[in-house]
């Protein structure tokens, strides 16, 4: 309780909250090289990091989470080491997901599964059927997602269920993106430096406030996380208008 106490004292209460957080989880390749290590052990310490930061989301208050973690062009890696964030992600859903359950994270998945090796689709969605009901902290998964690709297949779905091109408006496309229902990212974090969107939530992130750290993702810590969310309440987010 004590180290509880200290702990909150530590983290006061933010001004604003951002009610969804977009993380592009960069410089894991990088952190790993700076090391002498190979790539796939800059993978493992970013999914040992990823522990570190939900828990730091439900601390914080933010409600939803979309971390990116493999994107449609991230395919064209190496073999090797698309095998090894396919292992992880397989190693995740295997170890953490009874934690992730007993702490109130709905999984979601956001992306395309036909691509994954059927077993693990089977674990993925396994896993968002069990969780569907927590509430503590939903947890979008951006697993062989694309942005452009979202927007391909919102269209596809719209034109077979029959809308009418003139009943097509920008609250449609959101119902058919694939966060349909959740609030647009307010807050888009990159980790790494890297000042690009890198085809992550380009529809939802119209409005986003960006937030890039020069951090690899490994070292993105409870800290840094708070000082995105601080920086983030300091913003004047205008969305076309003038200041109050
Ligand atoms: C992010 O780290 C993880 C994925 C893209 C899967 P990177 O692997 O892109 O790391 P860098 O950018 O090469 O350092
Ligand atoms: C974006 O990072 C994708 C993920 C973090 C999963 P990349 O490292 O793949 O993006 P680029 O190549 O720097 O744009
Ligand atoms: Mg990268």
């Amino acid at each position: 309780m004590a180290q509880d106490r200290e702990e909150h004292g530590q983290y006061p209460p933010l001004d604003r909250v951002p009610q969804h957080v977009g993380i592009i989880m960069d410089g894991n390749g990088r952190w790993a090289r700076e090391r002498g290590l190979p790539r796939a052990a800059g993978h493992r310490a970013g999914t040992e990091n990823l522990r570190v930061v939900l828990r730091a989301a439900v601390e914080f208050g933010v409600p939803v989470l979309t971390i990116y973690a493999f994107s449609t062009e991230n395919w064209g890696r190496p073999e090797g080491e698309v095998s090894a964030l396919l292992a992880i992600l397989e190693r995740v859903l295997d170890r953490e997901l009874a934690e992730l359950h007993a702490e109130g994270v709905q999984l979601r998945h956001v992306g395309h599964l036909e691509r994954i090796p059927s077993r693990l689709q089977e674990k993925v969605l396994y896993a968002v059927d069990l969780t569907q009901d927590n509430d503590q902290l939903i947890l979008n998964v951006a697993f062989d997602y694309g942005g452009r690709t979202e927007l391909v297949d919102a269209v596809r779905r719209i034109i077979k269920d029959g809308i009418p091109a003139d009943q097509v408006d920008e609250d449609t496309i959101s119902r058919y993106v694939y966060t349909a229902g959740l609030p647009d990212p307010d807050l888009i974090i990159r980790t790494s430096g890297e000042m690009r969107v890198s085809n992550f939530l380009i529809w939802q992130g119209a409005y986003a406030e960006l937030y890039v750290t020069s951090t690899y993702w490994p070292d993105f810590d409870k800290q840094a996380f708070y000082e995105a969310l601080g920086d983030y309440g300091q913003r004047d987010r205008r969305f076309g208008l003038v200041s109050r």
